[in-house]
């Protein structure tokens, strides 16, 4: 279907979103219909509640976790992970209608909000929309989005950290024919990993901010690692080709991601799926909310093992040795994350594509303003990292808070709390990383540009940045500015944007804008 030829009326709630008359390049053609008129492909309850899980030997952990039930279509559709916390799995295709069903069974309000899918705001889980615990909210939305891994979680005012931390998260795998085509490893080959960081106490329960007000401002950073809610996680693999999902779904935690051999990394895709072609590294720069996808071929590897390990770096100056409340490990501390034990021979492997797929290039020279990027400053008031010298209010929208549908625009986030610059506010210098997420879109990133005297620790870092695909969260370091190109092409309304350091989030370092028509 051509392009920005079709009318865009999905909406649950009645709102009709004008004729799409721009390229909208986000997304693969799909048949855009009225919602109601889309059959379900898909129903789903899904039940916030608490449960215990046995996560070490002895005592099971207190944990918080959605249990699903299918209503309706395919139970494939749906993976559970046994004795995780972690959501379900979904596993859905571009253009399908999916209807969830929340109900609140925990003791504080909570709304699911889906990072990185392209659905009406009334859909997408502001804080607005949280439900008291015993009701529940009926999510009805088209998948639009071009194949990828997307994700959800919580999203209630100043609880989005804790629900995370205590387990509220799952996938939202998207497939498309532009994918399938490609022969990409799939089924047993295809791992979705999540990763993150807890600490746990000597009773196996979950300790969270044991550090207290430094951990909120700072974010959480634990230290034990978990994959798909499993501690000294290890996989059995076949001798064969393998496609590695990983999210970060930490709290705050940067992983500097490498194979323990020296092995580079093949990267396929990143937030908003595939890229263009196949980019290598030697090691990938993971900020929280950002997914990247590997392909790796485990076949001549039969009787081996090889380890997803997080890199040591120096770390951020936090101001001074102000860590000192020793229950956690600081960014840049070493972990384990993974072992892969490689068995016997699995499926052949057939190669690697080198066109994965095609990604319609923004260009500068069009955003409307090109000439005057709109700014965002990321830095530290007392004890709150602000968004232009403000914090999160749950309905104002600040005037540089207000774009049009179909614009095309660059935004441009400068992270003042670098350490060089000379740049700290009142007592303190913090050096602190911003991963800025935009709800609603997806974007490009256009350049990047940092401030003199945070050398040191970008270097160390930044050649970990896959920068070429779709991307809905950004990691801005200590003294950088990163613009990316973003187009606002789907549907009208109030959306957020905010750092994904959760605690950074619920302490106020998210602002809504708005989209209008
Ligand atoms: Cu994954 Cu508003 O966040
Ligand atoms: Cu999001
Ligand atoms: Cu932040």
């Amino acid at each position: 279907m051509g392009m920005g030829a079709g009318t865009l009326t999905l909406s649950a709630c009645g709102l009709i979103p004008p004729a799409s008359r721009f390229a909208n390049p986000t997304t693969a053609p799909v048949i855009l219909t009225p919602l109601a008129s889309i059959p379900v492909s898909l129903a789903v309850d899904l039940t916030a509640g608490r449960t215990t899980l046995p996560i070490f030997s002895g005592a099971e952990t207190p944990v918080w976790r959605y249990q699903s039930a299918v209503r309706e279509g395919g139970a494939e559709s749906i993976q559970t992970l046994s004795n995780s916390y972690l959501g379900p799995i979904f596993r859905v295709k571009i253009g399908q209608r999916v209807q969830v069903r929340l109900k609140n069974d925990l003791p504080d309000p909570t709304i699911i909000h889906w990072h990185g899918l392209l659905i009406p705001e009334e859909m997408d889980g502001h804080p607005r929309y949280a439900i008291a615990p015993g009701e529940s909210f009926e999510y009805d939305f088209q998948v639009i989005n071009r194949a990828g891994m997307y994700w959800f979680h919580p999203h209630s005012h100043q609880l989005t950290a804790p629900q995370v931390y205590y387990g509220l998260a799952g996938l939202f795998i998207v497939s498309d024919d532009e994918e399938a085509a490609l022969g990409l490893p799939a089924g047993e080959y295809d791992l979705p990993l999540v990763i993150q960081d807890r600490i746990f106490d000597s009773q196996n329960e979950m300790v969270y901010l044991a550090n207290g007000m430094m951990d909120s401002m700072i974010g959480f950073l634990g230290d034990t690692i978990l994959v798909n809610g499993a501690p000294n996680a290890a996989l059995d693999v076949k001798a064969s080709a393998y496609r590695l999902r990983l999210l970060n779904g930490s709290n705050s935690r940067i992983y500097k991601l490498a194979w323990q051999d020296g092995t580079p990394l093949t990267v396929i895709a990143t937030d908003g799926g595939l890229l263009e072609a196949p980019v290598t590294r030697g090691y990938i720069t993971l900020a929280p909310g950002e997914r990247v996808e590997l392909w790796v071929d485990f076949s001549e590897r039969t009787g081996s093992e090889m380890r997803l390990v997080s890199l040591p770096f120096s770390g951020f100056d936090n101001g001074g040795g102000m860590m000192g409340g020793g229950f956690s490990l600081p960014n840049g501390a070493p972990f384990d994350i993974l072992r892969l034990i490689v068995g016997e021979k699995g499926a052949d492997v057939l190669p690697l594509p080198a066109k994965l797929s095609n990604i319609a290039r923004h260009r500068a020279e069009d955003a409307v303003n090109r000439n005057n990027p709109r700014s965002f400053t990321l830095a530290m008031q007392g004890m709150a990292h602000t968004i232009n010298g403000s914090v999160f209010e749950m309905d104002s929208v600040a005037r540089n808070e207000i774009v049009q549908l179909g614009d095309l625009e660059i935004w441009e986030f400068a992270n003042l709390e670098g350490g060089g610059g000379g740049m700290g506010m009142g007592m303190m210098n913090m050096q602190m990383p911003h991963p800025m997420h935009i709800h609603g879109v997806q974007f490009q990133i256009l350049g990047r540009e940092l401030a003199q005297g945070n050398e040191l620790i970008y270097q160390e870092l930044s050649s970990g940045f896959v920068d070429d695909g779709w991307k809905d969260t950004v990691l801005v370091m200590p003294g950088e500015k990163v613009q990316v190109l973003v187009r606002f092409e789907n549907y009208a309304g109030t959306f957020l944007y905010h750092c994904h350091n959760l605690e950074h989030e619920d302490a106020g370092m998210m602002r809504n804008y708005k989209i209008e028509i």
